[in-house]
Parts: structure tokens; C-alpha cells; sequence
């Protein structure tokens, strides 16, 4: 499958114009770095590419089509700060259970343990919430991932570990991933090309 951007244009307000006429393509198994300063928009173009902002000027298709805003979104946001999606008042098991019931041999391969699933948000290191939310982006009906710098609150060997799970994960399902970070070197490792913000944003 593919996912297009096509001249994507956004302003949130008529202060600051975020991005003009973006374009990037992206394939299935295929994992694709975006690269870009703090504050230039990355964000931003991630929950357009998941379908979080309409509001903007260009396309956003799958295979040449529209995506449905009706029932499962294919192009799944995993974010920075994983306690942020997350209901404080359900306990983990609801919190994994929301999109899907991921299977005991995939929760046993990003090591998600029994007792955290009685457990409330807060009482989960982020290492350990963010396994949770990539459990629950990886529903059956996920053709893209759109990771907005997940790792960078890990530490240096969760950060690892958990790619390493994730790409693999991918490869086997057949799922693309665009990797956003402003890490070159976890980038250079774990992607296929990279893509440099300030050179596909013509601002
Ligand atoms: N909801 C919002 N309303 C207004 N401005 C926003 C909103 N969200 C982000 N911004 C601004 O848009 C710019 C780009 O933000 P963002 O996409 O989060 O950048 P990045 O992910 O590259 O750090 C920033 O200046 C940010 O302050
Ligand atoms: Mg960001």
C-alpha cells in the first residue's frame, strides 16, 4: 500500500503559517525517518497524515483514495508522552483493550507484564505506558504508524528495544512507519531513507 501526502498547506492561525505545500509518499514495510528542528511542525503534519486535523489544504490518501474518517483509522499516531492518550481514571487492562485485545504472545514480545494491567496510568514508567500504546496502535486493521518521537523519553536501552520490536512487528504485518525524531543517529539505524523537514516544508 501506499500513503500520500499530497501539497499539504496548515496554519493553525493566521499568525504563523506551519506548513506549505507538503509532499511525502510511503510504502508498506517500508521505514521512513522525519527529520526537523523543535517547533517547526512535525507534529503537526503527523496528526494530519492519522486524520486528528482536517482542517488543511491538499490530500491525504491511501492507494490513491481518500480515508474514511468512518470506523477504523488505518494510519495509527503513537505520540511522544503516551500517558496523554490514556484515560487516568481506567486501569491498564481497559487502557490495552480500547482499540483491540492484543494476543498473550504479542504482549509477552513487547514484554508487557500481568501485574501492570491492574494498574492505574500513573502508577507506569513512561517505558512502560508506551508499550501499552504501541500494543494498541498495532490493531489487525493498521496499515501505517506514525511514530512522533516515542522513544525520546526512553532511556538508551528501552529506546532500542522497543524499535527493535516494533520493526519487526512491521516487516512481519506488512505496516509502514514513519519515524519522527530529531535524533539523527536513532534515525540513520532503524530507517530505510530520511527525510529532512525544512527541505520537504517549502515555507
Ligand atoms: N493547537 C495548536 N494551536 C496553535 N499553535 C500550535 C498548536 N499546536 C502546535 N502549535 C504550534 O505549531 C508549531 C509547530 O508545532 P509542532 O507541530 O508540535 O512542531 P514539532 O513537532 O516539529 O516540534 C509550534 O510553534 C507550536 O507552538
Ligand atoms: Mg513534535
Amino acid at each position: 500500500m501506499n500513503l500520500k501526502a499530497s501539497n499539504i498547506t496548515f496554519s493553525y492561525n493566521k499568525k504563523r503559517q506551519i506548513l506549505n505545500d507538503v509532499s511525502l509518499s510511503l510504502k508498506s514495510n517500508e521505514i521512513i525517518g522525519l527529520m526537523g528542528d523543535s517547533g517547526s511542525g512535525k507534529s503537526t503534519l503527523c496528526k494530519i497524515l492519522a486524520g486528528h486535523i482536517t482542517n488543511y489544504k491538499g490530500e491525504v490518501t491511501l492507494d490513491g483514495n481518500k480515508i474514511s474518517d468512518k470506523g477504523f483509522y488505518p494510519v495509527q499516531l503513537i505520540f511522544q508522552h503516551p500517558e496523554k492518550t490514556m484515560n487516568p481514571k481506567w486501569k491498564m487492562n481497559k487502557v490495552l483493550n480500547e482499540s483491540w485485545a492484543p494476543p498473550q504472545e504479542l504482549k509477552d514480545t513487547f514484554g508487557l507484564k500481568d501485574q501492570w494491567l491492574t494498574r492505574w496510568p500513573s502508577e507506569l514508567s513512561g517505558g512502560e505506558l508506551q508499550r501499552f500504546s504501541i500494543l494498541r496502535a498495532l490493531n489487525p486493521k493498521t496499515k501505517f504508524i506514525i511514530a512522533d518521537e516515542i522513544s525520546t523519553m526512553l532511556d538508551a536501552v528501552t529506546q532500542v528495544q522497543i524499535w527493535e520490536k516494533l520493526i519487526n512487528h512491521a516487516k512481519a504485518n506488512n505496516i509502514g512507519i514513519l519515524a519522527v525524531s530529531h535524533d539523527p543517529d536513532l534515525l540513520e539505524v532503524i530507517c530505510d531513507d530520511i527525510l529532512y523537514f525544512d527541505e520537504i516544508n517549502n515555507l
